[in-house]
């Protein structure tokens, strides 16, 4: 039985000097391959899912099989909901099981942020469960089309939430976005470096697909706990697909299936090793 509270892998990353891996799924595939990654890397992970993501993975159906993917783990697995919409995911989301959840109150003003944070805080706590929020925007939308600006997190407000909302980690913008990048991006370590000095809440990166090796450990030595990562792994999924499907003379369901756990086990590999940070 391995299922874990959020902040159990935030303590672990923060002893190791390291960031846990946030892998997001949306099939019964992706959670074997994430799992079995980091069974295989002997490492904690976040399993998570996003509100916008359920029109395509109910949380009715991916939510027992995260639950029962993390208590049968070998490693201690946290089960996370990813950019909460609404109050209602979020009661669910803790009624099914999850260890964490994130209600995602970046584009509202300030105040209304902290009230809402401080909302999703009373709720997990009747469960026990971690909370995450975020401060500031980060580029793109996770499982939209409607992008949005970046703006940086104001390290001065990230101080001031972080004390009127008591969450346990702080998702920060950095000149960071979801989804793949244009071009490298330019990530701000200034700001990052001036809220680690100031905050001591766990931070955590989102839009992790397209980062450098060399960024993640920059970001990791300014206090980056965990690190969210999920068009890489549906990209790689959707490609090793394809590329099944194009080579198999009778493409067939059984065959395909590993074909895509595969594909997200390398990618999470990939990145539990960076992240680890040695
Ligand atoms: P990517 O899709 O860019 O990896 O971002 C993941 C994320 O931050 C989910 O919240």
């Amino acid at each position: 039985m391995s299922l874990v509270k959020m902040t159990g892998v935030l303590s672990w990353a923060e002893k190791n000097n390291c960031a846990a891996g946030a892998f997001s799924v949306g099939n019964m595939e992706m959670i074997i391959g994430a799992v079995r990654a980091a069974e295989e890397m002997n490492t904690p992970i976040i399993l998570q899912i996003a509100e916008k993501r359920m029109k395509q993975s109910p949380m009715h159906l991916m939510a027992p099989m995260m639950v029962s993917a993390a208590k049968n783990a070998k490693v201690p697995v946290a089960v996370h909901l990813d950019h909460g919409l609404t109050m209602g995911c979020i009661e669910s989301a803790l009624e099914y099981g999850f260890t964490s959840v994130m209600l995602d109150g970046s584009l509202l003003p300030f105040e209304e942020n902290i009230e809402l944070t401080k909302a999703v805080r009373a709720e997990a706590d009747k469960y026990g469960a971690t909370v995450e929020a975020e401060l500031g925007v980060v580029g793109g939308n996770e499982g939209d089309t409607e992008k949005h600006e970046i703006m940086c997190t104001d390290p001065e407000k990230a101080v001031e939430f972080c004390e009127k909302t008591n969450v346990d980690c702080l998702a920060v913008a950095i000149g960071n976005a979801h989804g793949n990048y244009p071009v490298l991006p330019e990530l701000c370590f200034d700001v990052l470096e001036e809220i680690y000095k100031k905050v001591s809440t766990p931070l955590v990166l989102h839009g992790g697909t397209g980062i450098t090796d060399e960024m993640f450990r920059k970001a990791i030595s300014l206090g980056i706990r965990k690190i969210n990562i999920a068009t890489a792994s549906f990209d790689a999924l959707a490609m090793n697909a394809k590329k099944y499907t194009e080579t198999a003379d009778k493409p067939d369901y059984f065959t395909l299936s590993p074909y895509m756990a595969d594909a997200v086990y390398e990618n999470v590999k990939k990145h539990i090793n960076i992240f680890l940070n040695k």
